[in-house]
């Protein structure tokens, strides 16, 4: 037996305490289950937070937190100066969603390191695992700002830049939460992560339908959100006639069509599009519209066809706002580029899934992750596990003790692996 056999064989994942513990963490919701919502900041958000820092503290390891919340809980092994090998995801959830998305790479990945020490592995290296802050778009209008902060892809200035339904900016937001300090200092020094990799369920059918264990993640989708601004005329509902309405709201419901005109308009599976938010002013029944914001999600794992489908967007925005009257502003939230997966990390979850006997495929995200944002770093790839029906983002979503017992092996496997080197 291989030395790497031998280590093999000792990694065990306790799935009944995995799975206990990923339903106490869906206890901590704003919905009534089995739907869990989770805002960033939000009271849930933050006992969330600390039921996972007492779990990795329970499990010896060195909790820090940095002026965003991100949360790191490392094992230093003998060499605490040594690049880490980084693993995690995050715990926010999005109004009406399920208990698995993020989650089970957080708690897997805590899983996985136990495993680990129970199985008297050594680390080379540090294991590190992260908590990213608000992966999720909902509060802020913009995904994985923990991740794009930690690796340079936005800077400090989005502190008083971003700012909530509410008006309150993420400084204020953050400091309120216990996070102060300077935004500036959450970037990661060059270097800091020598590999890292993402445990997730897939969000989609594939793995499911061709009966796989495993999805060894490629690359991931290039995503894009807009905020689309929509200011007609408003007025009596009954007194202003046809001819000289202004009506953002029927201007916005054009947008919404041609959002998915252009995107259909690619003829490609890989395009997609999605209005998520429509917010009408002054939103009552007898009073035209006279304010309307849409936000808009646009993937594509080509780059160059999503910006297509944008200019297509725009165009359009340009003649209804002519026609009807009304004045309308695109802002471009992000465009991302796509994220590759490091060869060497994907070799690496292949090699786990042979070890393991474990079916798998080759797989591109189309949704994304902080991994997106960490392959900017550091060589990255991601584990993906099978979801009923491909569900995700509803209250529906499930995976199955099996399923999330057998990515947190693959997991374990990768990570003894990569911190050997
Ligand atoms: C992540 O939640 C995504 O929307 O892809
Ligand atoms: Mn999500
Ligand atoms: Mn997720």
């Amino acid at each position: 037996m291989s030395a790497l056999s031998a280590q093999s064989a000792r990694i065990v994942i306790d799935s009944d305490r995995l799975n206990q513990e990923l339903t106490t963490l869906a206890t901590f919701s704003d919905s009534a289950p089995p739907a869990v919502t989770r805002i960033v900041f939000s009271d849930s958000d933050l006992r969330a937070r600390d039921y996972v820092k007492s779990l990795c503290l329970d499990a010896g390891l060195e909790v820090r937190e940095d002026s965003v919340g991100n949360t790191f809980a490392r094992w230093s092994g003998d060499r605490p100066g040594e690049a880490a090998v980084g693993t995690g995801s995050h715990i926010d959830a999005i109004p009406n969603a399920g208990r698995f998305d993020g989650t089970v790479g957080v708690l897997g990945g805590l899983e996985a390191i136990r495993a680990l020490k129970r199985s008297e592995f050594l680390p080379a290296r540090p294991i590190e695992l992260v908590i990213f802050t608000s992966e999720e778009p909902t509060r802020f209008g913009i995904g994985c700002l923990g991740s794009r902060l930690l690796s340079g892809s936005r800077d400090a200035s989005v502190d008083k830049k971003l700012k909530d339904k509410g008006g309150q900016t993420l400084r204020d937001a953050r400091t309120m939460a216990g996070f102060s300090g300077d935004l500036g200092q959450v970037l990661l020094p060059r270097g800091y992560y020598e590999r890292f990799v993402e445990l997730h369920i897939e969000q989609g059918p594939l793995l499911e339908q061709e009966q796989l264990d495993i999805g060894v993640v490629t690359a991931i989708a290039a995503p894009a959100s807009l905020g689309i601004s929509v200011e007609g005329q408003g007025g009596h509902a009954g007194g202003v006639l046809m001819p000289d309405r202004r009506d953002a709201l029927c201007a916005a419901a054009e947008i919404v069509l041609a959002v998915e005109w252009a995107v259909k308009s690619t003829g490609s599976f890989d395009t997609v599009g999605t209005t998520g938010v429509c917010d009408v002013f002054p939103s009552a029944v007898n009073s035209i519209p006279s304010r309307v914001r849409l936000e808009v999600d646009l993937r594509d794992i080509d780059e160059q066809r999503r910006e297509t489908v944008l200019r297509l967007i725009r165009q359009r925005c340009q003649e209804v706002a002519l026609r009807r009257s009304v004045d309308v502003q695109i802002e471009v939230v992000n465009a991302d580029a796509p994220g590759e997966c490091a060869r060497e990390v994907v070799e690496a979850i292949e090699g786990a899934c042979r070890r393991n006997q474990f079916q798998f495929r080759k797989i591109v995200s189309r949704a994304y992750h902080d991994s997106l944002f960490m392959s900017r770093i550091a060589p990255t790839g991601m584990i993906f596990i099978p979801c009923r029906d491909g569900i995700s983002h509803r209250p529906e979503e499930y995976a199955s003790p099996d399923a999330i017992s057998n990515g947190t092996r693959v997991l374990a496997h990768v990570l003894a692996e990569l911190a050997s080197r």
